[in-house]
């Protein structure tokens, strides 16, 4: 048996409107992105939605609108220290400071307790990450952004599906960011897409998409078509304002063909969440008996786990290496990968920023402990008792008695 790490679901649907742009010769961003933010707006129940290249244009593209509102190159950004690289490359990218803030061990996100002590005056946003679904502690996150007067971007990258006190996950900050890669839950291949409530932000994140263009109606005529804009050129005849760049921009639209597939994807969307939520929580279920040695993340009362993908915690008493069980898994069949890393201090990239191993102990330790599985809507009951199963023969391989 095999258990890959993703998978893909491209409906009927998707194929024919993939084949029906291509017959007609438009491809680059146009009606079927339009339509697809829409629909992604309305399910997430944001007012706005904009739709990008990839997860990490979410996120830097979210942090760049506060450019327009008031922030300065070089502000600081709050973001945890355990997520994948993408949220630190995004602040960076974005012209902010990365400010690290180490995580919980039993939830995976930002500890909110260590949250204060890291604003100084030059913070303008908190970036909290709702890591492998699980939501993070939003009340305690907005209640510091409203004292200090701070900025709430959600990076929901895994988190579809996610819900927080009966709220979405996306709808509880100032905008959020979505990864719709390929091993997401709603996916466009690659892409990536931000919902905010705001109609200021999601103006000026059409603007950023397309190099800081003044060109950023929400219903653009030009792109659906039609030939004549009676905007295009109001700043006075021949001054188009396509060539008019108020900002600095970047170049990360999504075309029609991926929103075809995204628009598939979301037609499907209850089936594939109920299913990878099966077999989310069954997981965590069976695999209570692997304690203390292993560990998973736990759905709360006040919460739904957006069912992004398992995460498999090596306890501190194990007799054995993330990196034995992690090979284990791979040799079985079971696709695995790491539980990301510290940022800051054991990614190299981030090297340059002069913080040192030890500072963030809990980040550290799922860099070093942490892998995480497939939940995706390919697998069922038969799969989970697989992969419970090859956890116990590697077990007694080991010689522990559970
Ligand atoms: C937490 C987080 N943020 C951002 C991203 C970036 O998304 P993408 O790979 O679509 O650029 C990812 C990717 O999966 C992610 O897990």
């Amino acid at each position: 048996m095999r258990i890959p790490f993703g998978t893909i679901t491209v409906t009927k649907e998707s194929r024919a409107l993939i084949n029906e742009a291509l017959d007609t010769c438009k491809l680059s961003s146009g009606k079927l992105v339009k339509s697809f933010e829409a629909k992604f707006a309305h399910l997430v129940g944001a007012k706005e939605a904009v739709a990008l290249s990839t997860g990490t244009d979410a996120d830097i593209l979210a942090l760049a609108v506060l450019h327009d509102f008031g922030a300065k190159r070089n502000d600081e950004v709050i973001i945890p220290a355990l997520s994948f690289v993408a949220t630190g490359n995004a602040v960076l990218h974005a012209g902010f400071k990365p400010v690290f803030v180490d995580i919980e061990r039993h939830t995976l996100n930002i500890d909110p307790k260590k949250i204060e002590r890291a604003i100084t005056p030059r913070t303008r946003a908190i970036m909290p990450v709702h890591l492998m679904g699980k939501p993070a502690d939003m009340d305690a996150i907005n209640r510091i952004a409203r004292r200090h007067k701070l900025y709430v971007i959600e990076d929901a990258a895994e988190a579809h599906g996610a819900v927080y006190k009966g709220k979405n996950v996306g709808t509880l900050g100032d905008m959020a960011a979505y990864s719709l890669y390929i091993a997401h839950i709603i996916t466009t291949i690659e892409g990536g897409i931000v919902t905010t409530d705001r109609a200021d932000f999601a103006e000026v994140l059409r603007s950023l998409r397309s190099h800081g263009r003044a060109c950023k109606c929400k219903v653009c005529v030009l792109n659906m078509g039609n030939t004549y804009c009676g905007k295009r050129f109001k700043y006075g005849e021949g001054s188009d304002i396509r060539f008019v760049f108020e900002r600095i921009g970047y170049s990360c639209k999504m075309n029609e063909l991926e929103a075809a597939v995204g628009i598939g994807s979301m037609t499907n969307y209850k089936r594939i969440i109920a299913k990878r939520r099966k077999n989310l929580l069954s997981m965590i279920e069976k695999f209570r008996k692997f304690e203390p040695w292993l560990f998973t993340i736990k759905e709360e009362k006040h919460e739904k786990i957006g069912p992004h993908a398992f995460a498999i915690i090596v306890g501190e008493k194990a007799s054995f290496t993330r990196n034995e069980l992690g090979m284990y898994l791979e040799k079985n069949g079971i696709e695995t990968r790491h539980l990301f890393s510290s940022m800051p201090t054991q990614c190299p990239g981030f090297a340059y920023l002069g913080h040192k191993l030890g500072a963030f102990p809990n980040a550290e330790y799922m860099g070093n402990n942490g892998l995480h599985i497939g939940v995706h809507q390919e697998l069922g009951p038969a799969h989970v008792n697989y992969f419970i199963r090859t956890v116990e023969k590697f077990f007694k391989e080991k010689g522990i008695k559970i």
